[in-house]
């Protein structure tokens, strides 16, 4: 097994089976992804279930709420575009899950169908986001919290940004838990600004375009402002951004909490079917 850094962020790993990992391989693969947000896997032969025994491995999964399942598989979201959509889901730049009070640790996304060229996802590093802060920043975002949803977004039916057609109808997330726990995940979370990752130990930014409503406790023209800053930072950070070019096989696995991703809409007319299993968090602190 081949490890080997890409450039702007994440690594690709070659020369192996995510269906036969020795323990060694498994821990070497985790700790490639605590340190670098973000890994690629090329020509991996998959079926659902060996998608699902490899994502397990990190920790239970979790049914988004939002997203159509695969007809067989409950576990497995269905990220598709048919060739009539206009819109595709995650086409700008954000994380997923930061409007939950425990966000996905990550999410491992099996190509499926690919359309024949185009549908490439980008990778932004918030660990490099935020080092290359400037010490004045840094020093004003210390102790700052911001409040986080997805209601602006997932309840405004079939033409919302994730295109969900069945937007804040999808039952499947919400029928096998309790009514208070499906409470505690519609009530919007504030998360700190800088969260020290709790894989990495490395401090990361932690807003996003998406998701990421306000500054408490700030007036909404500073905090607007605070965090058009910031965006503009990471949108301008070429430096620390990753073009993933898609190929049959081929497998991403991202940490939301240390990265955003961008999901091409280049490709119109055409058929990508993406399946996505996502993995349980835990709450983040500064
Ligand atoms: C997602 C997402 C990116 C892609 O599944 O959360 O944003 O390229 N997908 O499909
Ligand atoms: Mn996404």
């Amino acid at each position: 097994m081949q490890i080997t850094a890409v450039e702007g962020l994440g690594a690709e790993i070659t020369d192996l089976d995510i269906k036969n990992l020795s323990e060694q391989e498994f821990a070497d693969i985790r700790a490639a992804f605590a340190e670098h947000g973000v890994i690629f896997f090329r020509d991996q032969d998959t079926t659902e279930n060996d998608h699902i025994a490899y994502a397990e491995r990190y920790g239970d999964i979790k049914v988004n709420r939002f997203f159509a399942a695969h007809p067989n598989f409950p576990q497995i979201a269905l990220v598709a575009k048919e060739p009539d959509q206009k819109d595709n889901i995650g086409g700008g730049w954000h994380t997923d899950h930061s409007y939950d009070h425990e966000p996905a640790l990550g999410s491992v996304l099996v190509a499926r169908e690919l359309p024949d060229s185009g549908g490439d996802t980008m990778f932004a590093s918030m660990y490099k986001a935020y080092d290359s802060l400037s010490d004045e920043m840094k020093a004003k975002l210390e102790g700052l919290k911001a409040l986080h949803s997805g209601k602006h977004i997932f309840g405004e039916g079939p033409d919302s940004y994730y295109n969900t057609s069945d937007a804040g109808t999808h039952e499947e997330g919400t029928s096998r838990i309790g009514n208070s726990a499906v409470a505690e995940q519609l009530s919007d979370p504030e998360h700190p600004i800088v969260i020290t990752h709790p894989l990495s130990g490395k401090k990361a930014l932690y807003v996003n375009p998406a998701f990421t409503r306000e500054v408490v406790g700030m007036e909404k023209a500073e905090s607007d402002e605070l965090l058009s800053d910031l965006y503009t930072h990471v949108f301008t950070g070429h430096d620390f951004h990753h073009r993933f070019q898609w190929r049959p096989g081929s497998i991403a696995m991202w940490d939301n909490r240390s990265t955003w991703h961008w999901a091409l809409n280049d490709y119109q007319g055409q058929r990508r079917i993406m399946h996505r299993i996502t993995i349980e968090g835990c709450p983040l602190d500064a």
